[in-house]
């Protein structure tokens, strides 16, 4: 026979008072209160963009879109505006004033190539006007004051100051414009009226209106 008492021996409990301050230190969760702050907060909290990021407000990003529609429709009624009013080539005229013979020194003067495709040239008894357009197919020749010389860019064709063809497959030399005195003295200059020197055929450079004598 044992002495040991065979009673299952229970786990001490707490004492009342000690279990009461753990209740009580344990708050419990407010589960009623929780839910409309968090929905509250939800609400409030801007849409989710990249780290960084700050996302636009509702009003500026309706103010964004409407920008943007507007602009959309805007360029879409120019364009369809721009039907009404077709391209205009606007050609340079062909008749101007260059100014006074003394203005102009001896030799070739490129003032007005930029402007009309004419290059002024003085010599001692007068003064004519060459058009600057290559009689080979067309393109616009350089004057190479250090050669003394006009050059194409195209296909090598040279031509001496007065605009006689000397080297290249250009077949003749270039034309020049008409010239005439206004009543102020000045040089009026019409490149609608052109004097040549056809292949083979009569030079014209010495025409009335081709040149201006001095
Ligand atoms: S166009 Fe000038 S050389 Fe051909």
């Amino acid at each position: 026979m044992s002495n040991v008492d065979d009673t299952p021996v229970s786990a001490p409990s707490k004492p009342a008072a000690l279990s009461a301050v753990a209740t009580s230190a344990k708050p419990a969760p407010k589960v009623a209160d929780a839910s409309p702050r968090l929905a509250g907060a939800e609400a409030a909290r801007p849409a989710a963009g990249k780290k960084g990021e700050k996302p636009l407000p509702a009003k500026q990003r309706r103010r964004f879109i409407w920008t943007s529609i507007g602009a959309f429709l805007a360029a879409n009624f120019l364009m369809f505006l721009r039907f009404f009013f077709p391209r205009v080539l606007f050609e340079p005229t062909t008749v101007f004033n260059i100014g006074y013979p003394s203005d102009f020194p001896l030799g070739v003067d490129e003032r007005f190539k930029q402007l009309a495709r004419v290059w002024v040239v003085r010599e001692a008894d007068r003064i004519f006007v060459i058009f600057a357009r290559c009689t080979h197919l067309g393109c616009t020749p350089d004057w190479k004051a250090s050669e003394n010389k006009f050059k194409c860019p195209c296909h090598g064709s040279g031509y001496t100051p007065e605009g006689i063809n000397f080297e290249g497959p250009a077949p003749r030399p270039m034309d020049r414009a008409h010239v005439e005195l206004n009543a102020q003295g000045q040089v009026i200059v019409d490149t609608s009226k052109l004097y040549s020197w056809p292949k083979g055929g009569t030079d014209h450079f010495n025409d009335p209106g081709a040149f201006i004598p001095v």
